[in-house]
């Protein structure tokens, strides 16, 4: 796509939004629904490019999964029942699909290969393969199974007791649904607790997981019952509106349907710490998943330090908060954050890179980035997603904070995780 001018210096945001499907529990939905016994139907699926590909692998491997405007509808396959792929299983831009894909087949008796695009080309395998061999996967791939393309022979596994070194949900779900096909019980710890979907939806499907701590412990042989999901809006997504809603002058808007999983709700502590005036309302559980109703309002926000435990809570939020702190009063420091370093791109050069285009103060440091912040109004500029989904988006909030002209090279990765992001920023801007 050509670059595009964003809109700049608006002076206020306001309305209601319904916020699209949360993206890591629509990649299990699809993931766990092939594998079980009879149909799965999933309302509110993210139609984004990411999920598309986790569609796409599995109807390469024999599954029926029919898309339509509300709902899709997966013909389960039971556990074994996955057909060996005649083509190369291509998982795009996607981490989840490529590092869960490879976990799940590597207990299947099934030849597959599995590349992605560019950026997923160079994004580190060996936290999956080397737990996966472990287990005894047979995978080879690029630098002793570092890299995509991958090679899966499926075989028989044993379940392990892994110590992971990061708090990785991808390496635990990876693992997880390797150890559904393995003997015996498969445990994982992480050093702290990340993103818990994969044990939820397990449970929705009937499986048997259990979980101390930061361990969570599953029995392989066992088997899924196909059911109904109703997947709640991304808090991902949701985080560029909140922090839109808190720093555009005059406004306040309402997100509806918002994932407020513990797990991911780091962006809310956050918010609250620094001062943001946001209310949340009408709490409630859908799928063992809890949802609620946010409403923010521009505010006069403090920055604050972010590190250790929070980190895995709003690892995918740090573009956009980044933004948050060129807004705010003092200093925000974020560290233990080098996993930033290996996302859709490396995020501390990136965002400390495009940001510092339109005028922040910001620096970069070996674990995360410091912030200034209202030292300036933004400026414009050309700035550029380097096809990071979250980039782009975070970049087109920012430009709303600008007083110059803003441009942005590669806006059409923000399909990956938010297709319709712009016709919502337009919905606000114009005032629904
Ligand atoms: C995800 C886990 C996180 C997150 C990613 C989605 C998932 O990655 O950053 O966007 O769906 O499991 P890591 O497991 O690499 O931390």
């Amino acid at each position: 796509m050509k670059n595009i001018q964003l809109r700049t210096n608006i002076d206020r945001l306001s309305g209601v939004i319904s916020i699209p499907g949360d993206k890591s529990i629509s990649h299990r939905a699809v993931m766990l629904g092939a594998v079980a016994n009879g149909r799965t139907v999933v309302e509110n699926f993210l139609p984004g490019d990411d999920c598309l590909s986790t569609i796409s692998c599995f109807k390469k491997l024999g599954v029926s999964i029919i898309q339509k405007e509300e709902f899709v509808e997966i013909e389960g396959r039971g556990i074994d029942g996955l057909q060996e792929p005649v083509e190369i299983l291509d998982t795009g831009n996607s981490g989840t699909t490529t590092r869960l894909l490879v976990g799940l087949l590597s207990g299947i008796p099934l030849h597959s290969c599995v590349i992605g695009d560019e950026s997923i080309a160079k994004r580190p395998m060996k936290r999956v393969t080397v737990p996966l061999r472990q287990m005894g996967a047979k995978i080879d791939g690029r630098e002793n199974g570092n890299f995509t393309p991958l090679a899966i022979r499926g075989g028989s596994l044993t379940g392990i007791d892994y110590q992971s070194p990061i708090a990785s949900a991808q390496v635990k779900s990876s693992i997880l649904l390797a150890g559904l096909h393995a003997t015996g019980t498969t445990v994982v710890t992480e050093p702290h607790k990340s993103r818990d979907h994969t044990e939820r939806m397990l449970r929705a499907f009937g499986c048997e997981v259990e979980e101390d701590g930061f361990t969570v412990k599953i029995r392989g042989g066992q088997t899924l019952k196909g059911t109904h999901i109703q997947v709640p809006g991304d808090i991902s997504s949701a985080a560029f509106f909140l922090v839109a809603g808190a720093i555009v002058p005059n406004s306040k808007i309402t997100l509806k349907n918002v994932g407020m999983n513990p797990t991911r709700t780091g962006i809310i502590d956050i918010l609250l710490k620094m001062g943001a005036k946001l209310d949340i309302e009408n709490e409630r559980f859908v799928n063992n998943e809890p949802l609620a109703d946010l409403t923010i309002q521009t505010s006069e926000l403090t920055g604050v330090q972010i590190d250790g435990k929070l980190i895995p809570r709003l690892i995918d939020e740090i573009p956009i908060i980044a933004l948050l702190a060129t807004q705010a009063k003092g200093k925000t420091v974020i560290k233990d954050a080098s996993e930033l370093k290996v996302k859709e791109t490396n995020r501390i050069e990136t965002v400390v890179g495009e940001l510092s285009k339109l005028g922040a103060v910001i620096e970069s440091t070996d674990d995360g980035m410091i912030i200034t912040g209202q030292q300036n109004k933004l400026t414009g500029g050309h700035v550029n997603s380097h096809g990071d989904h979250r980039i782009g988006m975070m970049l087109a909030v920012a430009a709303c904070v600008a007083s110059g002209e803003v441009t942005l090279e590669s806006p059409e990765s923000i399909s990956v995780s938010y297709p319709n992001f712009f016709s919502h920023l337009n919905l606000l801007i114009e005032g629904n």
